[in-house]
């Protein structure tokens, strides 16, 4: 993996499609304005937005320099600002018309002309799933993926989730974009792989000695992966009421915190590499037995969801899942793994609990109930770090224990932390694949996920209150 500057120096054009969407305005613009307050854009560096709106470029700059503002909260230095909006156009348009191709490749070809160079393009699908497909379609026929040149001038098409609402449209989405495109083309974006702490697994595990060893069913007893929220589904109603909690969240951000926590060292440090052992932990994940899915399931609604806007009265949508999975491998044969994340619930948390098993026998005072287990956490967000709960010797005349935590947080370091969305983009220009999913753990996902979307009208929808800590029922 090659991060040097140099390489992402090459000049590029980033078209977005879904200019004026949510992802945009609020991840997409700002991160982009990062990357180019850090240096991290390349010299010569266009943003093509295109969405329906009919807006100018003078009036998609003011749309972004507000965006911005607002996500920054004020806190962002204007004269950069201003300079960075001028690597801003704007072309509107719908994405089904082959003429807003037309104008559209004539448009890179002029920016192309003022940079006097042939450029490395990206199509970013910041739209909802229901145009992907045009998308690719257009994309292909008019032309605009094909390179400029041999050697430099690729283009890559950016693809958020979900790919697919099950087994059968994922794989319909990939045969279409298999046809259009190459894998190394293909960047999927799952924006946990961004996310620092999630990155850090794979260095703590595989840097230090002291976890590796006993990171098996010998020495696990549970592992946590939970992804909790605050917010509720914040007016996405006609979306997240197709959709759901399970596959917004579960089949891919967090299959694939699992899949760090659980995949084979890759001994190399490259994309393939780690993209093919985190699919092949994924492919071990043991369907879920549907005749007693209530024994390993629990789906949830929040009380008031049926109220929101775009949701159906009588909505059966779960905005809360809890699972309890096994992975079907010598490693973590019988080692329960719980899959859990809910909106409305008391309060941000993504975080990962490892939960050693306890000591056979301790040297406990007598009396003291034992023996004690250790916990190793993960804190995806808020507060990314790690810690580990561990067992000491109250201080004192008495022989008695307590829990202390070593931990570790990254907003203590002096280092400049990048967003999810910052690295995402910032790869995808320069080409690593690495945090992007790969087309067998995308099938490996829905794999594991579809039999229990196949199944959910059998169990239980259990209501819960906004602000609780979620489902206590245990698995
Ligand atoms: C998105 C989901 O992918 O992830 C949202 O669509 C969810 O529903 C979000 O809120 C969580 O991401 P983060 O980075 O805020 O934890």
């Amino acid at each position: 993996m090659d991060y040097s500057f140099k390489e992402s120096n090459i000049p590029t054009i980033l078209v977005i499609f879904g200019a004026t969407g949510d992802l945009s305005r609020r991840k997409l613009l700002p991160a982009l304005f990062d990357l180019y307050e850090n240096n991290l854009l390349p010299d010569m560096f266009k943003i093509v937005g295109m969405a329906r709106r009919g807006l100018s470029d003078e009036d998609y700059r003011v749309f972004a320099k507000e965006a911005i503002e607002k996500e920054k909260k004020g806190k962002c230095d204007e004269i950069i600002l201003d300079k960075f909006l001028n690597y801003l156009v704007y072309h509107s348009g719908d994405f089904s018309t082959p003429e807003n191709y037309k104008k559209l490749s004539e448009k890179l070809i002029s920016i192309e002309d003022s940079f006097g160079a042939c450029s490395n393009k990206l199509f970013y699908l910041a739209v909802s799933p229901s145009f992907y497909d045009v998308i690719f379609k257009e994309l292909a026929d008019s032309g605009l993926t094909i390179p400029c040149n041999q050697e430099i001038g690729w283009t890559r098409v950016l693809v958020e989730k979900p790919f697919g609402e099950d087994i059968k449209t994922a794989k319909k989405l990939d045969e279409t974009l298999g046809l259009l495109f190459k894998e190394e083309q293909i960047f999927r974006i799952d924006h946990y792989l961004g996310k620092e702490t999630l990155q850090d697994i794979l260095m703590f595990r595989f840097s230090n000695l002291i976890f590796e060893p006993i990171w098996n069913n010998k020495y696990i007893e549970k592992v946590e992966l939970i992804l909790n929220e605050e917010i509720d589904i914040e007016g996405r109603g006609s979306f997240y009421d197709r959709i759901g909690a399970l596959r917004d969240v579960g089949q891919n951000h967090i299959l694939q915190m699992l899949a760090f926590i659980a995949m084979d060292n890759p001994k190399e440090f490259n994309a393939e590499e780690i993209r093919k052992n985190r699919a092949s932990v994924i492919e071990k994940l043991k369907v879920v037995p549907k005749h007693n899915l209530q024994n390993y399931v629990l789906r949830g609604q929040y009380d008031g969801y049926k109220n929101e806007d775009g949701v159906v009265p009588n909505s059966k949508t779960e905005t809360y899942f809890k699972i309890k999975a096994f992975i079907g491998n010598d490693r973590w044969r019988g080692v329960p793994f719980i899959l859990e994340s809910g909106k409305a619930l008391d309060k941000k948390r993504a975080e990962i609990n490892i939960h050693f098993k306890k000591m056979e026998a301790c040297l406990c005072p007598p009396g003291v109930e034992q023996p004690h287990s250790n916990v190793l956490t993960f804190r995806v967000q808020p507060d990314e770090g790690i810690s580990i709960l561990f067992w000491v010797k109250k201080p004192g005349v008495e022989m008695q224990l307590e829990p202390k935590k070593l931990s570790f947080s990254y907003k203590d370091e002096d280092a400049k932390r990048i967003t999810a969305y910052e690295r995402i983009l910032f790869d995808a220009i320069i080409g690593d694949q690495t945090l992007f999913t790969s087309t067998k753990e995308v099938s490996a996902a829905w794999e594991f996920i579809t039999p229990i979307l196949e199944n959910w009208d059998d169990l239980e929808l259990h209501e819960y209150k906004k602000g609780a800590t979620g489902l206590d029922d245990e698995l």
